[in-house]
């Protein structure tokens, strides 16, 4: 407070202060009380604790003493000159041990906090996924009301697996006439999926242009790697033809079923080089490492790692450790331009509304009822809806880019999760840290479009049902398709 500050500069004298100055003097009870205390205990009181004629020096260390009583009910101390001698060697080391004891206390408290917190946010989202019913391929198939974006989100799968899994020949031509599959009957990939859930994407890694050697899935979720291991189980019973990516039609030969492991794991808190396949493989944070991963997988999991710093770089510190150089690192996150745009717009409106009603009826009309609770962005349509808890940026832009929570709920699939933006334009420099630079980064949409008529991609998308044969029309419905264009793919490499 401005008052208090300027108390403590030296004062002129002031006769009409002298009356507070006394009563603060006797009047203060701590300081009084301590005082006569002292004198009781004290053999010989000195002069200077008996009471005092005024004197204009002491004022100020009246007004000091008034300033800082202690709620203790220990005998305080008055600091003159010369009394610190009166504090016993012992004494002084108790209260430095008890001043120590408050500071380790204070700290455990907040470590305690934050875990608690981090703890919370991790715990929802396994509850959430280990809680989400297996209902089996016929279901979703039929039975599902997003039926057409569940298909539409599987082939957007399938096509960045069918593009960037193969070690790639980019010298013009070479996707058409099929030299893009550089290593497909040599060198067998070596796949990490973190955040493979219930393993949805294992047909798809059988369907790969190149053979898979060694799948590794990675998921905080126990029930999940639960069921992903079942789901590989059963299909070691199949018979694999599968619908045929690049990969798919290997001359009708019967396709070996590729090995896989699963691990419970929480890839954003904690290294994943202590899992033994994974450093058997290679895990090696160095821009040298020739042994690891010929492909990271993320989909649709890493937004929850945008949390805060911390899990971001421990994320991406372990896809890049992973890899190998010249490896891919793929996946689906939500749009950060979607989101800013929606943002931008939400705050454009609630701007135009206050000025408006500002007008209509002055410059109190804005202000809140008490208990009214502000809006925030909100958008979504019948199968989908996202929500912001608090403020976001005008601009859109969000800065700093962590920790910037929704909730999503997505028919049938998610139920009000915490999720966090990825802004688009952070991630890539922060990725460059990690020797991870980006190759390709596109919405669902614009990979629809781009895609739709690949001579693998195309037919691909026929089989999968996400349109009809003969390039019929598209099967996804347009509220579908505004939830799947909140998402874009991307693929990193490792150099
Ligand atoms: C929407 S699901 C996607 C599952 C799978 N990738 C797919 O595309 O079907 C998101 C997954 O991210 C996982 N996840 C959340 N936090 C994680 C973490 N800290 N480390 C690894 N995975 C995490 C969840 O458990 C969940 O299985």
């Amino acid at each position: 407070m401005a008052g208090d500050d300027t108390e403590d500069l030296p004062q002129p004298f002031d006769a009409k202060r002298l009356e507070p100055a006394k009563k603060r003097k006797n009047g203060d009870s701590s300081g009084s009380r301590d005082m006569n205390r002292d004198n009781r205990s004290s053999a010989m009181p000195s002069i200077d604790e008996l009471p005092q004629p005024f004197d204009a020096k002491k004022l100020e260390s009246a007004k000091k003493r008034q300033r800082s009583t202690s709620p203790s009910d220990q005998p305080r101390k008055l600091k003159r000159p010369g009394q610190r001698a009166r504090i016993s060697n012992t004494e002084a080391a108790s209260i430095r041990q008890r001043q120590e004891q408050r500071e380790r206390d204070a700290q455990h408290a907040a470590v305690t906090a934050a875990t608690l917190e981090q703890r919370g946010i991790n715990d929802i989202v396994r509850q959430h996924y280990n809680a989400v019913p297996e209902r089996g391929r016929d279901w979703r198939k039929t039975g599902s009301r997003i039926r057409g974006l569940r298909v539409f989100n599987n082939w957007v799968k399938s096509t960045l697996i069918q593009k960037f899994s193969p070690d790639e020949d980019h010298t013009p031509g070479a996707h058409q006439q099929g030299r893009d599959m550089a290593g497909a009957h040599g060198h067998e990939l070596i796949v990490l999926d973190i955040g493979c859930g219930k393993g949805g994407d294992l047909g798809k890694w059988q369907q790969a242009p190149q053979r898979v050697q060694l799948y590794v899935g990675l998921d905080p979720a126990d029930v999940s790697i639960d069921q992903a291991k079942e789901r590989y189980r059963s299909m070691s019973h199949r018979p694999s033809g599968g619908r045929g990516g690049r990969g798919g039609f290997r001359g009708g030969r019967q396709q070996h079923l590729f090995d896989a492991r699963f691990f419970v794991k929480d890839c954003y808190g904690e290294s994943v080089g202590d899992i033994d396949v994974v450093r058997q493989v290679g895990f090696d944070p160095s821009p040298m490492g020739r042994s690891g991963f010929d492909i990271v997988s993320m989909m649709f999991c890493m937004h929850y790692a945008f949390e805060s710093e911390e899990k971001a770089r421990m994320m991406l510190q372990n896809v890049s450790s992973a890899l190998k150089k010249g490896g891919r690192f793929i996946g689906c996150i939500p749009n950060s331009d979607v989101i800013g745009d929606r943002v931008t717009k939400f705050n454009e409106r609630m701007a135009a509304k206050k000025s408006g009603s500002a007008e209509e009826s002055g410059p109190a009309s804005d202000d809140k009822e008490e208990g009214e609770a502000e809006e925030t962005a909100e958008w979504g349509n019948e199968l989908y809806r996202v929500r912001f808890p608090g403020k976001t940026p005008e601009d859109g832009v969000f800065r700093p880019p962590f920790g910037w929570k929704y909730s999503f709920f997505l028919d049938e699939a998610v139920e009000e999760v915490p999720e966090y933006v990825v802004p688009w334009e952070a991630f890539r420099a922060i990725a460059e840290d990690y020797n991870l630079e980006m190759q390709y980064h596109q919405s669902f949409r614009d990979i629809w479009e781009a895609e739709k008529d690949d001579y693998i991609l195309g037919p691909l998308s026929e089989r999968m049902g996400v349109r009809e044969k003969g390039r019929g029309p598209l099967l996804v419905s347009p509220e579908e398709m505004e939830v799947a264009n909140f998402y874009v793919a991307f693929c990193f490499y490792k150099v």
